[in-house]
């Protein structure tokens, strides 16, 4: 058949199939690079199942990526870029995570720290659960060494979902349990109902819940002892990871201490910035 001779003898069908195929690769390639540039997170084309089962509804409704592209572009403080962010960033979050962060507060921050409130960042703090755990541990080494010492935590996230949880900071047994012992929960929860705790309000004052997009600008919001940004940075791409490192880095007194997840490590450039400090089989990182 001389008709689709410039088309490898491809049938009508199967050139409208691949017509079509190249049109949503576009469509989710533009939606990657919105999502990028609206909140840093990068979404490969082998990760497009997540956005595709995480969007379901939203692309129901648009049809396909690139129409809901073109929607964000043309509205971009709309409710539905809002509801986007919203279902595409991960809140994954437990009581003191990994463990060694908060021993290295205990054991190698808080004996060398000389003020008497340790100004501490949760940047991507999800629901509050890190934020809450170094209260907790600030305040159980003061009462152990019995001195003067409180913490001052700014936590700030892009999901305002997590966040009006954790000014609430009431918690389900599920979440509970992840991570927090049955001594912590007798001291510093009340019972709400079968189901549900909050936070005592003496732990609560230490912790101001703030949204913020740290692809924003960052340098308004003051220098901290210690910044914890933790499995946030995973979702960047290498360029975005440096940039982030490096503007947590101005946020971060001299001597103070940053404390990333611990599948996360600094990037090349910024190594020369920071003396790594061991802790507990996990690792910390001071500002020189
Ligand atoms: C996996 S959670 C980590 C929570 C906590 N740091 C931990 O390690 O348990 C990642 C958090 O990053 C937040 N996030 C994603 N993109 C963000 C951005 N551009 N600015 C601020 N927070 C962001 C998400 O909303 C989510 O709550």
């Amino acid at each position: 058949m001389l008709l689709f001779s410039g088309s490898n003898g491809k049938s009508p069908q199967s050139l409208y199939a691949d017509v079509s195929k190249t049109h949503a690769e576009y469509g989710f390639t533009r939606f990657s690079a919105w999502l990028k540039n609206a909140c840093g997170i990068n979404l490969p084309c082998a990760r497009k199942y997540l956005a595709v089962s995480k969007l379901n509804t939203l692309l129901k409704q648009y049809k396909n990526f690139d129409n809901l592209v073109s929607f964000l572009e043309k509205n971009p403080s709309s409710n539905i870029s809002y509801q986007v962010i919203e279902a595409m960033t991960t809140n994954e979050t437990m009581w003191f995570r990994d463990g060694y962060p908060f021993i290295a507060l205990s054991d190698i921050i808080l004996p060398n720290f000389k003020g008497t409130q340790l100004k501490v960042w949760s940047a991507a703090s999800s629901s509050g659960q890190e934020a809450y755990s170094v209260a907790i541990s600030c305040n159980e080494y003061a009462q152990a060494k019995r001195i003067n010492l409180t913490a001052n935590v700014l936590a700030t996230d892009i999901s305002r979902y997590v966040i009006n949880q954790g000014m609430r900071g009431v918690y389900s047994q599920i979440e509970l349990r992840r991570g927090l012992n049955a001594d912590y929960l007798a001291r510093y929860f009340e019972r709400l109902d079968d189901n549900y705790w909050q936070i005592k309000n003496n732990l609560r004052q230490m912790v101001t819940f703030k949204y913020l997009n740290l692809i924003d600008n960052l340098a308004g919001l003051g220098i901290f002892d210690v910044i914890f940004c933790r499995n946030f940075m995973i979702y960047l791409d290498e360029e975005n990871k440096n940039i982030m490192l490096n503007k947590l880095r101005l946020n971060l007194k001299k001597g103070g201490y940053l404390i990333l997840g611990a599948s996360e490590a600094l990037s090349f450039t910024q190594a020369k910035y920071f003396k790594l400090v061991s802790c507990n089989l996990g690792i910390i990182y001071q500002a020189i």
